[in-house]
């Protein structure tokens, strides 16, 4: 992976196994959220190829973010909406109906334990909260891929805890791929892929 004369990595090949939850672990700048921008398709590897493999098809997907939740580094909350419409919005972008994607969202945000809040302002949500909405809207949208991006940035130890039992519970309806530098997560992970920092080439 490059950016102009930059290589960010290079020589990586690795395989994330389905229906578990796989940290991604590398020093800061070794391209673990550049890999997994690569993953859901928002950004073009210089050279190399990504495969996604459903178990049903015969040939394996390139990246696309139709197929791919990716929920990136810090919150991405609309702030005066709802926690529910935050959630909401990725169950009627996938283009289930309203019923059914309420639905969806009712059911993602009682699976990360914010049922209680769903009609809450995001804007008055804790950072853990935030996080959770985050990956409740990955899970509302059905995609079958998740990619997290360090949800667990500036929690404390107990909303870490829950973080890893809750990706944990989402194995039973997705693959997790969790970008962290946070020895917790990777401890509950099912494994771990290591990123070494790249050749750097001065521009
Ligand atoms: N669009 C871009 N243009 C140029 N350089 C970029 C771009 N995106 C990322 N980089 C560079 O690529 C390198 C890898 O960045 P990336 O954000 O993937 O690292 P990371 O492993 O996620 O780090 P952290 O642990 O700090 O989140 C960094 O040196 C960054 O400056
Ligand atoms: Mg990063």
């Amino acid at each position: 992976m490059r950016f102009g004369t930059t290589t960010v990595f290079s020589g990586f090949s690795a395989a994330f196994p389905a229906a578990r939850v796989t940290a991604l672990v590398g020093p800061s700048g070794s391209g673990k959220s550049t890999l997994l921008a690569v993953m859901s398709g928002y950004q073009t590897l210089h050279s190399g190829r990504v495969e996604l493999r459903d178990g049903l098809a015969a040939e394996p997907l390139p990246p696309n973010s139709a197929r791919v939740a990716w929920v990136p580094q810090g919150s991405n909350a609309l702030g005066r909406r709802s926690v529910l419409d935050n959630v909401m919005i990725a169950s009627l972008s996938a283009g289930m109906s309203l019923k059914d994607g309420r639905d969806q969202a009712k059911d993602a945000l009682e699976l990360v334990g914010l049922g209680a809040l769903m009609h809450q302002q995001a804007r008055r949500l804790s950072g853990g909260e935030l996080q959770r909405t985050a990956l409740a809207r990955a899970l509302a949208s059905g995609k079958q891929l998740i990619l997290a991006d360090e949800p667990s940035a500036n929690l404390d130890a107990e909303n870490t805890d829950l973080i890893a039992k809750i990706l944990d519970g989402l194995t039973a309806r997705a693959t997790i791929i969790v970008a962290t530098h946070d020895p917790v997560l990777v401890a509950a992970a099912a494994g771990a892929v290591h990123m070494r920092p790249g050749v750097r080439i001065a521009s």
